[in-house]
C-alpha cells in the first residue's frame, strides 16, 4: 500500500498522514523533515543554502538518515537525533531554498524511495504523487486558503515571534518556491484526489481520506 498525500504549508497534511497511518497499520514518512535537515545541516556548517556551488560542494559529506523508533520517524544527522531542533521558521524557510536544487531532491527522493520499497507508506511532502511514487494506490492533495493555514500555523506555534500576517505572507512566499522551482515543483497530480480543506475539521478530513480509500478497494 503506498499512498502519496501532498499540498502546501500548514494544510493539515502531517496531521492527517499521521492519523491514517495509525488507522491503517502502516509507516508514515514526512519527508518535508528531510528537507528541513538538510537545510539544518548546512546552516550548522555556515552554508548560505541560496549558494548552490556552496551547497553542491557540502552534500556528498552530509550523513542525513530516517529511522523508525516505536514507530516513529525520527531524523539523524551525524547520528544525533535532530527531529526536534529543525521545527523553526529559519530552518523551514531553509528547506524551502535547498529544495530548488536538482541533486538535493536527487539524494533525498532516492532515500524516500527506498523507504517505500521496504514499508507499507503514507507519504507526505510536495511532489510524492507526482514525482517520488507516481504510482502510488491512493493520491490526495490537500489545500486550504492562505489565511486558513497561516492561523492553524500561530494556533501551533508556542511562542509565536511573528505576527499572524507575517506568518501569513512567509506562507505565501513559500508556496511561490515551492509551486515555481524547475524541479518536480509543487502541484496536484492528475490523479489525485482534490480535499479543501478550508472549512473542515481534522476529523472530518481523516474521515474523508479513509472513507476514498475503502470506496476504491
Ligand atoms: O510543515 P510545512 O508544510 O511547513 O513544511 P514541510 O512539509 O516540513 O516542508 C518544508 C519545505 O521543504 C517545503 O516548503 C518545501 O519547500 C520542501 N519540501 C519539498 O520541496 N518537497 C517535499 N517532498 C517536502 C518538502
Amino acid at each position: 500500500m503506498k499512498i502519496a498525500v501532498d499540498g502546501p504549508a500548514g494544510a493539515g497534511k502531517s496531521t492527517i498522514a499521521k492519523a491514517i497511518a495509525k488507522k491503517l497499520h502502516i509507516n508514515y514518512l514526512d519527508t518535508g523533515a528531510m528537507y528541513r535537515t538538510c537545510a539544518y545541516a548546512l546552516i550548522s556548517r555556515g552554508i548560505d543554502v541560496c549558494d548552490v556551488q556552496a551547497v553542491l560542494s557540502a552534500l556528498p559529506a552530509l550523513d542525513i538518515r530516517v529511522e523508525y523508533l516505536n514507530q516513529e520517524q525520527r531524523m539523524l544527522l551525524d547520528g544525533i537525533d535532530v527531529s526536534n531542533r529543525i521545527r523553526t521558521q529559519e530552518i523551514a524557510k531553509g528547506a524551502s531554498d535547498v529544495a530548488v536544487i536538482p541533486e538535493v531532491r536527487k539524494m533525498l527522493v532516492a532515500m524516500q524511495r527506498d523507504v517505500a520499497k521496504r514499508y507499507d507508506i503514507i507519504m507526505d511532502g510536495r511532489d510524492i504523487g507526482t514525482y517520488v511514487l507516481p504510482d502510488a494506490d491512493y493520491k490526495f492533495y490537500i489545500t486550504a486558503s492562505s489565511a486558513e493555514r497561516a492561523r492553524r500555523r500561530y494556533l501551533e506555534m508556542q511562542s509565536p515571534e511573528i505576527s499572524l500576517q507575517q506568518l501569513e505572507q512567509e506562507i505565501i512566499a513559500r508556496d511561490r518556491n515551492d509551486m515555481q522551482r524547475e524541479f518536480a515543483p509543487l502541484r496536484q497530480a492528475e490523479d489525485a484526489i482534490l480535499v479543501d480543506t478550508t472549512s473542515m475539521n481534522i476529523e472530518e478530513v481523516v474521515a474523508f481520506v479513509l472513507n476514498a480509500i475503502k470506496i476504491h478497494e
